[in-house]
């Protein structure tokens, strides 16, 4: 794990959109792996900068989100695939057909999962993907289990996670209590990953995920076993490091 700890968010932000900017003027056509949530969207900014600037260009880049709230329409507003509109795509010229996020209203979730699983297959695998992490130490929504879930499932969203996001919506009562996600097989298989992570109330879920034992109670401890994994941190979420 190479660890990079920086003073202000829009440093985690530029560190995480230039190892993005890199692995697309290397492989024009990569596949990438996004996340909705705060993390990212400073890291997401900066790569609409980089396109603008001309350095970058996503004609050709197939993408793959990590997760999505089932019950909600692409056109619902706290819907991921709403998130991703407003946040990135409208901005780059990443071609709609090589979009993809897991529907959070196909009429069988199961057969949805596994198409997922076809389709990142199909593209050769995700070449970089963005992860942030819950509070609770999840990836993806991939929540504290007693086993790892290898591929993209059906969750039951933990009370932590409902309260979490639940700054997104107008009440608690709205935030959906399942979700569709990527599993930790799928996420493992990325040939790199990014994660970032801000703030004091990650600092425990980030040690755990760096210096406690790997274990499906904080599913992102298994990132200790991928080869290629860099953590771009704030002060606060490094805080409870020890080195
Ligand atoms: C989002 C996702 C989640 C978030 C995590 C942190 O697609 O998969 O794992 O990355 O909940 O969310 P934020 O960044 O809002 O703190």
């Amino acid at each position: 794990m190479k660890i990079i700890v920086t003073k202000t968010y829009e440093e985690l932000s530029r560190k995480a959109a230039n190892l993005f900017a890199s692995q697309l003027i290397l492989k024009p056509n990569s596949v990438i792996g996004l996340a909705t949530g705060s993390s990212p969207i400073g890291m997401y900014q900066e790569l609409i900068r980089i396109y603008n600037a001309g350095d970058i260009d996503f004609e050709e880049v197939v993408s793959f989100n990590l997760d999505e709230y089932i019950g909600l329409s692409p056109d619902n507003e706290q819907s991921y695939h709403y998130f991703m509109e407003q946040n990135l795509f409208s901005h780059i010229n990443l071609r709609p057909e090589n979009i993809h996020i897991p529907s959070g209203i196909a009429l069988d979730m199961e057969v949805a999962a596994k198409t997922y699983d076809k389709m990142i297959e199909e593209a050769g695998g995700i070449d970089i993907q963005v992860l942030g992490i819950g509070n609770n130490g999840h990836i993806g929504f991939n929540e504290p289990d007693v086993k790892f879930e290898a591929r993209t499932h059906i969750v039951e969203l933990e009370q932590d996670t409902i309260e979490a996001n639940a700054r997104f919506f107008n009440a608690i009562e709205e935030v959906p209590t399942k979700a569709i996600s990527m599993g930790i097989k799928n996420i493992m298989q990325s040939r790199k990953i990014v994660l970032v992570a801000t703030g004091e109330g990650k600092a425990k879920a980030v040690q755990g995920m760096i210096e406690g034992p790997i274990t499906p109670e904080l599913p992102a401890s298994v990132l200790q076993l991928h080869p290629d994994v860099t953590i771009i941190l704030d002060e606060a979420a490094a805080s409870l490091l020890s080195k």
